[in-house]
């Protein structure tokens, strides 16, 4: 794979869809895809953090930032953002499904689903469902999902995906959830070849963000001092999904996953389990009532997937 150089513009009518850009590797990334001037839409589901970020792009890059409220423990609110976006970019050209929660204990969504699995998987598996046709419209367009190195030491049990029979463990239902975003990439990836549509995956590395903040060993402040000093920065992290959602050279590539180069890197084996990536997807479609429409073929075939 060539390692191109870092793109160092994009033209103001390409729209970046980014949520979670309210914190972190999110907020990070879309502060970066507005300084390469494309128009950005933070989704997020607090407004002042939202305007936050809004002031922030404006100030260091003169852009052109939207906010759209979601909040991703419910799939109404998802379904109402999807919509308002629809409806004021008919041509979406980058989704980025960054928005991510490791939670401190179990707990449900608005909908009764394990909150974890809800927001970091369900929630991204609906939206993107319902961004498909906006996506089609700005083809060549792309999905890039955040995924994780601990994908690989993650299990999916689609019978008991919400820990209602198995011991909770937050680490357990996090690497899940990163595990079903792999899994995600590579099925919607599949099924979307020749859309137009590319669907990859980041693995940004260990991030100094807020993520961990549920937990009380991550709280004290020296800690976090002493973690910001070992761990990535979130632009540097964001350096990686925006190469993915940007570099030229990944046009057409389809259903890879990249970390810190534009090399894939390979997939936790479970996701290449085809038989295992279509009981998730049939159970996504039962629990969200996401029906994915796919594209008509684009002339082009991607690589990769
Ligand atoms: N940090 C790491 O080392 C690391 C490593 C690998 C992958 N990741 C992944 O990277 C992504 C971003 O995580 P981060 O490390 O940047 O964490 P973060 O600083 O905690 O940011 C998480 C973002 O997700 C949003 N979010 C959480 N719950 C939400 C909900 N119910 N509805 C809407 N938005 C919600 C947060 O919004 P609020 O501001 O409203 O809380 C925030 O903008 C996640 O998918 C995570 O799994 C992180």
């Amino acid at each position: 794979m060539p390692q191109a150089a870092p793109t160092t513009s994009m033209s103001r009518d390409r729209v970046c869809v980014v949520t979670g850009a309210t914190r972190g590797i999110g907020r990070a990334t879309a502060i970066a895809l507005a300084k390469l001037g494309a128009q950005v839409v933070v989704v997020g589901r607090d407004s002042d953090r939202m305007d936050e970020v809004r002031r922030e792009a404006e100030r260091t890059a003169n852009a052109d930032v939207s906010c759209i409220k979601a909040d991703f423990a419910s799939f109404a609110s998802v379904r109402r953002a999807a919509e308002e976006i629809v409806h004021r970019w008919p041509a979406v050209h980058v989704l980025i499904n960054n928005a991510g929660i490791n939670a401190g204990r179990r707990q449900v969504s608005v909908d009764g689903f394990e909150l974890t699995f809800a927001v970091n998987y369900l929630a991204p598996f609906l939206l993107t469902s319902l961004l498909v046709p906006a996506l089609a419209a700005g083809a060549p367009s792309r999905i890039v999902n955040v995924t994780s190195v601990f994908a690989h030491m993650a299990g999916v049990d689609v019978g008991d995906i919400m820990f209602e029979r198995r011991r909770y463990s937050s680490t357990r239902a996090y690497n899940q959830s990163k595990l079903a975003t792999a899994m995600f990439t590579m099925e919607l990836a599949r099924r979307l070849a020749s859309s137009g549509i590319t669907v990859n995956c980041v693995s940004p590395g260990l991030v100094a963000t807020d993520l961990m903040r549920e937990h009380w060993w991550f709280q004290p402040r020296w800690l976090r001092v002493l973690w910001s000093r070992w761990l990535l920065s979130p632009d540097d992290a964001a350096t990686r999904v925006v190469r993915v959602a940007t570099s030229e050279a990944l046009d057409g590539v389809n259903g890879r996953c990249f970390a810190a180069t534009l090399r894939p890197v390979s997939l936790p084996g479970r996701a290449h389990n085809e038989a295992l990536r279509r009981a998730l997807w049939d159970l996504s479609v039962r629990l969200t009532n996401a029906e994915l429409v796919v594209p008509a073929s684009r002339a082009r075939a991607p690589r990769g997937a």
